[in-house]
Formats: structure tokens, C-alpha cells, sequence
């Protein structure tokens, strides 16, 4: 009890540096430290084996390839090699349940799942047992766990990887306040991204990220990154903050959704075409070019990843009207850059188009 209490005032002080109150961060906090494996060792026979992972995240893109760390030795060094298996895993978000990545017994291993035949070990000197990660998804961002497993006992690290990447606010073409949870996930998948998490949202809240409409997280919690406090957003007088509604009924009730993307294998552009197009004009302009009409997700991670800049509104997938700004200047919308939307037109009206092409 004692021991508990202390605990709390640490944290208690700890975040009183943060701008805004939010039980996540403390859920997070908390997850640090009952989780952390960093250098943590076992005992048998008087020898101890110690596993090693980087203590700081580290950060991986779609499509590219990320080595997660992991090394071991005993002390004292033992006179002969021992047999070993390694067992990489991910995590669940609560620590509870995990999935099995790649096992390795000597020179055999063995992936699974959704990551078969895109991880493999790296073991540049005997103790390392590193895991790389080839042809990055969304989906692999979070906790790994490096374990090795020797005898009855075994040692374990966790290694935790984020993706780069970009948030954003989305709404469906039938207006604000119009998806559950489940639809708001269908939602963001269907453009190419997924269900912001709550650490992504925090970490575009600290890049700027300002959005009065509440929406979905993919930890089934309603919440909004304000920066500018004013009036219709919780107030003039809060603090900046992550506002959160906290956890809402996952079918009953109904908001926006943050999602996230990150970098895009392939490219988006604006289609020079001599015609302003309709909307169904303008999917198969994009068609013609040997292309497909851009998503709302693809066209986030181009303007975030390669500046992609545009000054010209141009259809989207999802019906949507929106452009590009990444350098802001005169004429082209807000002073900051930024994805500028208009909303969802009637599809008979003329606009450019936006098409990614997957080079
Ligand atoms: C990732 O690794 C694979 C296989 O080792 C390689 O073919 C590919 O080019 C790498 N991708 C990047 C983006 O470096």
C-alpha cells in the first residue's frame, strides 16, 4: 500500500509538466514501468542471463524496413555455448496477450502470420538475435517482446516501434457526427489508413494538429486536438490539450474519426487534364492514365512525406473535394500548410483530380 502511494505522487508530480490532463498518459507512464525489460536478468546454477533492448522507441515507415534490437550474454560468460531459442512477439496494447512474430532454434526459423516471409533474425555477432522487419505495414507499430528462452527459464526485452506518419480528422460524405466505432475503422481503412492511436494523435497534437469535431481513436475512446483554446472548443481560458470524451458506446454513439497513414509506396498527382471533370469523369480519367483516383490517406501522406503541394481542388476517392498546401502562400487557402478540404460536392460538378499511381 505504502509502496503504491508513492508511486502515485511520482506520477502525479511527474506530470504536472504536461499541458492537459489525460488518464492515458498516466495508462502509459505506468505501462513503462511495469513493463520495462530493459536489462532485467534471471538466476540458475549461480549464472544470470541478461537480455538487452533499446529503452527509446524507434521509428519505422510504411514500406521501408526497421531492425528492432536485441542482444544477450550470461554472466559470468559461460564456459561452453548453450542451446537457446529466441522468440520474438507483439504485444497486445494491454500487455496481456501477445502474438507469436518468429521463432528461432539454432539456424531454424519459423515466421507466422502476417509477418511470414517479412521478418527474419539478424545475428551479425552470436549474442545478437535482432529482428528485422522488411516491407513495414501500419499494423506493426507497437510492442515487441525479444525473449530467450533457455532451460526451464527464460529472459525477455521489449523493444517498442512507431510508425512516421500523419493524422487526420475525417468525416463521411454525409456529414459530422455520423460514425460508430465500427464505421469510423471501416471508415479510415477505406482510405488507406487506419484508426489513429492515441499516442499518434498526442504526437499531431504536439505538431500542431487542431480539430473541433470529436472523433474515434482505435482505443474505442471520443477525443479532439485543440491548440488554439476558444469558446466553441472547451472553453477560451483551458489549456491546450487533447480534450477527451473518454470511452463512448462503440455502436450506440456517433462521431468523427482520426486516422492515420503513413509514408505511400508510389505517388500522387494532379491529373493535367484540358477538362474540369465530374466525379465519375475524373475516376476514369485516372483509369486512363494507367492510374486509380487518390484516397484520402494516400493524399495526406504525399503532401506530409513529399511536400506534395497543389494548388488546384481536384476529386478524391471518397467524393471529397481537397487540396494540398505545403508551402502556404496567397490565394492558396489558411497562412499554414495544411490539406484544405471542401467537402462533398454533388458528383456532377467540375473539379481537377488527384490520381496515385503505385510507381
Ligand atoms: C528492405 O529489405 C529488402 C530485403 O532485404 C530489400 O529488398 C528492400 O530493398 C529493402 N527496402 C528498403 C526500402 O530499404
Amino acid at each position: 500500500m505504502q509502496t503504491q502511494l508513492t508511486v502515485s505522487l511520482l506520477l502525479f508530480a511527474t506530470c504536472q509538466c504536461l499541458p492537459f490532463y489525460n488518464g492515458f498518459y498516466y495508462d502509459h507512464i505506468l505501462n513503462n514501468i511495469s513493463s520495462n525489460g530493459n536489462g532485467e536478468a534471471i538466476h540458475f546454477n549461480g549464472v544470470k542471463l541478461v537480455v538487452y533492448t533499446p529503452e527509446d522507441d524507434l521509428f519505422g515507415y510504411r514500406g521501408g524496413n526497421i531492425t528492432l534490437p536485441c542482444s544477450f550474454h550470461y554472466e559470468p560468460a559461460l564456459q561452453s555455448p548453450r542451446r537457446f531459442r529466441v522468440k520474438w512477439s507483439k504485444l497486445h496494447k494491454d500487455n496481456t496477450k501477445e502474438k507469436d512474430v518468429l521463432v528461432a532454434i539454432g539456424l531454424r526459423q519459423r515466421s507466422f502470420g502476417e509477418y511470414k516471409g517479412r521478418v527474419h533474425l539478424r545475428q551479425r555477432v552470436p549474442d545478437e538475435v535482432s529482428l528485422v522487419i522488411t516491407d513495414l505495414r501500419l499494423e506493426d507499430h507497437g510492442k515487441y517482446k525479444c525473449e530467450i528462452i533457455d532451460g526451464l527459464e527464460d529472459e525477455s526485452g521489449i523493444v517498442e516501434l512507431e510508425l512516421r506518419g500523419v493524422v487526420f480528422p475525417y468525416q463521411p460524405h454525409h456529414g459530422r457526427y455520423q460514425l460508430n466505432f465500427h464505421d469510423a475503422k471501416k471508415a479510415c481503412e477505406g482510405q488507406d489508413s487506419m484508426m489513429a492511436s492515441f499516442e499518434q494523435l498526442y504526437k499531431a497534437w504536439e505538431e500542431g494538429l487542431d480539430w473541433c469535431n470529436a472523433g474515434w481513436i482505435r482505443d474505442g475512446t471520443v477525443q479532439y486536438p485543440i491548440t488554439l483554446p476558444r469558446e466553441p472548443c472547451g472553453g477560451k481560458d483551458t489549456a491546450p490539450g487533447v480534450r477527451n470524451y473518454g470511452e463512448r458506446h462503440k455502436h450506440l454513439h456517433k462521431f468523427d474519426a482520426f486516422c492515420f497513414s503513413s509514408a505511400l509506396k508510389g505517388k500522387v498527382y494532379y491529373l493535367e487534364h484540358p477538362d474540369k471533370l465530374t466525379f465519375a469523369e475524373a475516376k476514369e480519367a485516372c483509369v486512363q492514365d494507367n492510374a486509380k483516383i487518390a484516397k484520402v490517406g494516400q493524399l495526406f501522406a504525399a503532401w506530409k512525406f513529399q511536400d506534395f503541394d497543389r494548388c488546384d481542388a481536384g476529386w478524391l476517392d471518397d467524393g471529397s473535394i481537397r487540396y494540398p498546401i505545403a508551402f502556404a502562400r496567397l490565394n492558396c487557402g489558411p497562412p499554414e500548410p495544411g490539406v484544405r478540404s471542401f467537402g462533398f460536392p454533388e458528383k456532377h460538378n467540375k473539379f481537377g483530380v488527384f490520381c496515385y499511381k503505385m510507381s
